[in-house]
């Protein structure tokens, strides 16, 4: 009865993802179009992969969504080598709601504890930093960045429509820091370039994590809201894909009533309609609405008689509870049966406890799977026969089967069986591989700083 209809309202088979993966590609193409569409497809002015020769010391800030890591980076005179030291700082809850300076002032603390541990009494001058800013941006050069819109819950005044760089140089010179903003980076971008650092067959880099994206590189020809700068149409430009825009006309993914509410009632309703499906910020969340639904209904009532007050606290479960249900090891799910009681007060049965682990499965399975089309997507849009993806994020790294899932359904996609190239490449190694990604807003962000100042020293 009531998991079967979850079934048929999770599960996502081989002809939708096949549908959902060829629109993808032409709105892939769409934004990168003078027209525009949904998916801002951002030039991000990072110009070609690493040769491996770059050196300096560099920082390195990241700001995600969840830490804030600040980083020094040391590239050497070996080709593809790198040494780091890094420390990471809570993003306070109440910044995500609060205002621009309140955030930018917490960034620049950090900064300065970093500086102040980790080179006391030190003469510094014009540090070069690359600042991992994980958020849709319109850049007209490398160190400047205009916030299209906040993503992944975060609501802050006064950052919306702005440059975020004078913003945030503002909170630096207030405390006197010698640090010079080189390169204003994406996640993804900088997972793209640290990947291919080390990997040179790595043509994506992606993020499953709280939010979920991807970037790859693009040749300039190819970007014809770029045609009136005449830049070498084969020179190429890594592009942040913003793909968690995809699909906000609703034409193609198969959304749920609980996808409904997530994005009605989120900060910014409307947007990002393919990551409110698939990212870490919501499948907590999306757990929790259908959980609470089935309690309502006159026909399913679980828990029924049961004080749920707890479970009705909106984003009170995250993704790990999810993670550990799939990992409960035990046949009459004891563990699940013990978080439910101890963290919601809420006594399970049995058929109760199995009902929440196949709705673990198929929101997980979901993720994957729609997650597996937008890397379909690039690869199709770019004629790719093989590839390496470089992936990071909570939900890739710590989510249960989640590698696997999204290798499955790549397979179903990309119909390798079918596949010569497939066959030829065999020894157990898919066409398309999705792997653990190098530290893109570490490495990457030094990476970028490095090739920037490179062109900039030789003048173009
Ligand atoms: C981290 C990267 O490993 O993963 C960040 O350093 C990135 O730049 C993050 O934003 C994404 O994962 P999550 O799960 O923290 O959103
Ligand atoms: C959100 C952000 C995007 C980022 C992704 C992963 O989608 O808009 O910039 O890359 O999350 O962190």
């Amino acid at each position: 009865g009531e998991i079967q209809r979850l079934e048929e309202l999770f599960t996502v088979d081989t002809a939708k993802l096949k549908a959902i993966t060829d629109h993808f590609v032409s709105e892939l193409a769409k934004g990168l179009s003078k027209e525009g569409g949904s998916i801002p497809m951002n030039p991000t002015w990072c110009m070609g992969y690493p040769t491996g020769h770059e050196q300096g010391t560099f920082l390195a800030l990241d700001m995600g969504g969840t830490n804030l890591r600040v980083c020094e980076i040391n590239l050497p005179e070996e080709v593809g080598e790198f040494d780091i030291i890094q420390s990471k700082y809570r993003m306070p809850e109440e910044l995500k709601t609060g205002t621009g300076e309140e955030l930018w002032g917490y960034v620049a603390d950090c900064l300065q504890q970093f500086i102040e541990y980790h080179h006391e009494g030190e003469n510094l001058d014009n540090l070069p930093l690359g600042f991992t800013f994980s958020y849709p941006a319109t850049q007209e050069y490398i160190n400047h960045g205009v916030l299209q819109r906040w993503t992944k819950g975060f609501d802050i005044s006064g950052v919306e429509g702005e440059d975020v760089v004078p913003q945030f140089e503002a909170a630096l010179k207030e405390r006197g820091l010698p640090i010079k903003l080189t390169a204003l980076i994406n996640d993804t971008t900088g997972t793209l370039i640290a990947s291919n650092y080390t990997d040179q067959e790595m043509r994506i880099g992606c993020i499953f994590g709280t939010g979920c994206n991807a970037a790859y590189m693009e040749h300039c020809g190819e970007v014809g809201k770029l045609a009136h700068m005449n830049l070498d149409p084969d020179q190429e430009i890594a592009i942040n894909c913003e793909w968690g825009a995809f699909d906000n006309e609703h034409q193609v993914l198969p959304r749920t009533p609980y996808d409904v509410i997530i994005d009605k009632d989120s900060p910014r309703p409307g947007q990002q309609t393919f990551e409110k499906m698939i990212a870490g910020l919501y499948l907590g969340e999306l757990f929790r609405l259908v959980l609470v639904d089935l309690h309502s209904k006159a026909d399913v009532k679980i828990f029924e008689g049961q004080d749920i007050s707890k479970l009705q606290k909106p984003y009170s479960l995250d993704a790990s509870v999810l993670s550990d249900i799939e990992n409960d090891p035990y046949e009459n799910l004891q563990e699940t049966h013990d978080a439910f009681k101890s963290h919601l007060s809420i006594e399970c049965t049995k058929p109760e406890l199995e009902l929440i682990r196949r709705l673990t499965e198929l929101i997980g399975t979901r993720s994957a799977r729609l997650s597996a089309c937008g890397v379909a997507a690039i690869c199709k849009k770019k004629g790719y026969k093989t590839a390496h993806v470089g992936a990071d994020g909570s939900v890739f790294n710590k989510y249960p089967h989640f590698k696997a899932r999204g290798a499955q359904a790549l397979k179903e996609i990309l119909d390798w069986e079918k596949d010569r190239e497939g066959k030829r490449l065999g020894r157990g190694h898919d066409p398309v591989e999705i792997l653990p990604a190098e530290d893109g807003s570490g490495v990457g962000a030094a990476l970028i700083a490095a090739l920037t100042l490179k062109r900039v020293q030789e003048g173009n």
